[in-house]
């Protein structure tokens, strides 16, 4: 289990018309272990859960992703940005930039199904030729084999994954915290 930022707090956003202020300060999530980008700006209370753990509430929260910088993962030529992650799961949301000749170096599974959208850019898997150009949607089922890849453009894709990453940490990434 992971406490990500648990102890960052925002205050409650202005409160809409018509809506009472008893109603707007218990409009958050019930106690959940969020973190990311949009958690750790949404985040209203802390509270501690039944395994001693911090649990955090949230409301709902939009975020521009151009205003967001780029993380670099420990695989040259990786970046991404994390916008949402459950770490009860491991399910998360991030957005993920290779740049023109990066790609991830060995073939592997996951231990959870991955979805990614091309926002822009030419990302191939190699052995089956399969590429994502802007638009496409690809879902790489959970145990499936892939890869390696080839990034033939500065690629970004927002990739989803319903679960835990990797079974064990990959090779490529020097940080468990790449794994993630
Ligand atoms: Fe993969």
């Amino acid at each position: 289990m992971i406490d990500t930022n648990s102890g960052r707090l925002v205050p409650p956003p202005p409160r809409p018309e018509g809506v009472t202020v008893e109603e707007w300060l218990n409009n958050i999530s019930e106690p959940a272990r969020y973190s990311g980008e949009a958690p750790d700006r949404s985040r209203e209370q802390v509270e501690t859960g039944p395994d001693g753990g911090a649990l955090g509430r949230f409301r709902e929260i939009l975020l521009r992703t151009d205003d967001l910088g780029w993380v670099e993962k420990t695989l040259a030529g990786l970046s991404h940005k994390p916008l949402w992650r459950d770490d009860e799961t491991g399910a998360s949301i991030s957005l993920v930039r290779f740049e023109k000749g990066s790609g991830i170096p060995s073939r592997h599974s996951h231990a959870s199904n991955q979805f990614m959208f091309c926002m822009k850019g030419r990302y191939t898997y190699v052995p089956t030729g399969l590429t994502l150009t802007e638009g496409s949607f690809y879902w790489n089922p959970k145990g499936s084999m892939h890869g390696p890849t080839l990034a033939e453009e500065e690629s970004i894709l927002l990739e989803v994954y319903d679960g835990p990453h990797y079974p064990t940490q990959p090779d490529w990434y020097s940080s468990p915290e790449d794994a993630r």
